[in-house]
């Protein structure tokens, strides 16, 4: 595992980007396994300007997200399909039979779960793996449990997970209560991997998912098993590192 420290948010940013970029360059018809939520929008930004720029093509790019919401149709703006086309897909080139994220919509579990992890096999699976973290150490919605859940499944969302995203509701009792994610096992097989944290909120959970134990109560701690990981960190994420 390696961590890189960053200045701040756009440092983070631009490094992360930066990694990103290079698989883009050196394997332009890579499988980009993608991520949500506040912290990897920056990454996204910067890659779209770099594409305004010429420096980039997106047009053999494959992508996989994580996780969606179940329940959340594809134009909710609180949807991960609705995310993605707002923050990446509708700025580049990358075409949208080529994009994937979990269908929300479809209410058999198992049947789109396993449709999903088949896709990522069909693909070759995951060249790299784009990941931010959960204050409880989550990882796509795999939470804090017992043991590793393995494949792409049904998740019932902890107290926890639903207060952090109400604030993109109207009210907590708005958020979804269950989501598709991709598994620990989907994520591990992944080629690379690249984690991005920011802020001083996550400096705990940086500590010890990365310098802790490895245990599924922490499941982002399984990622210091993986022998390709880079972490990305700006210096308020990074803050509690020497202390653990
Ligand atoms: C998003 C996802 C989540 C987030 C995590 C951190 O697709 O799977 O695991 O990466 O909740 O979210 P932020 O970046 O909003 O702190």
């Amino acid at each position: 595992m390696r961590i890189i420290q960053a200045k701040d948010y756009k440092d983070m940013s631009r490094k992360a980007a930066n990694i990103l970029a290079a698989q883009i360059v050196m394997k332009p018809d890579s499988v980009l396994g993608l991520a949500t939520g506040s912290t990897p929008i920056g990454t996204y930004d910067q890659l779209v300007e770099w594409y305004e720029k010429g420096d980039l093509d997106f047009s053999d790019i494959k992508s996989v997200n994580l996780d969606e919401y179940k329940g959340l149709d594809h134009g909710n703006d609180q949807s991960y399909y609705y995310f993605m086309h707002e923050h990446l897909f509708d700025r580049v080139n990358i075409k949208e039979e080529n994009t994937n994220v979990p269908d929300g919509t479809k209410e058999d579990a198992q049947a789109e779960c396993g449709r999903y992890e088949e896709l990522i096999r069909s693909y070759g699976g995951v060249d790299l793996q784009l990941l931010g973290l959960g204050h409880n150490g989550h990882i796509g919605f795999n939470e804090p449990a017992p043991v590793f859940e393995k494949e792409t499944h049904c998740v019932d969302l902890t107290e926890s997970t639903i207060e952090a995203n109400k604030r993109f509701f109207a009210s907590a009792e708005d958020v979804p209560k269950q989501a598709y994610t991709m598994g620990i096992g989907t994520i591990m097989r992944a080629r690379k991997i690249l984690v991005v944290a920011s802020g001083e909120d996550k400096a705990d959970i940086v500590a010890k998912a990365f310098f802790g134990d490895v245990t599924p109560e922490v499941p982002a701690s399984i990622l210091q098993m993986h022998p390709d990981v880079i972490v990305v960190l700006d210096a308020a994420a990074a803050s509690k590192i020497a202390e653990e």
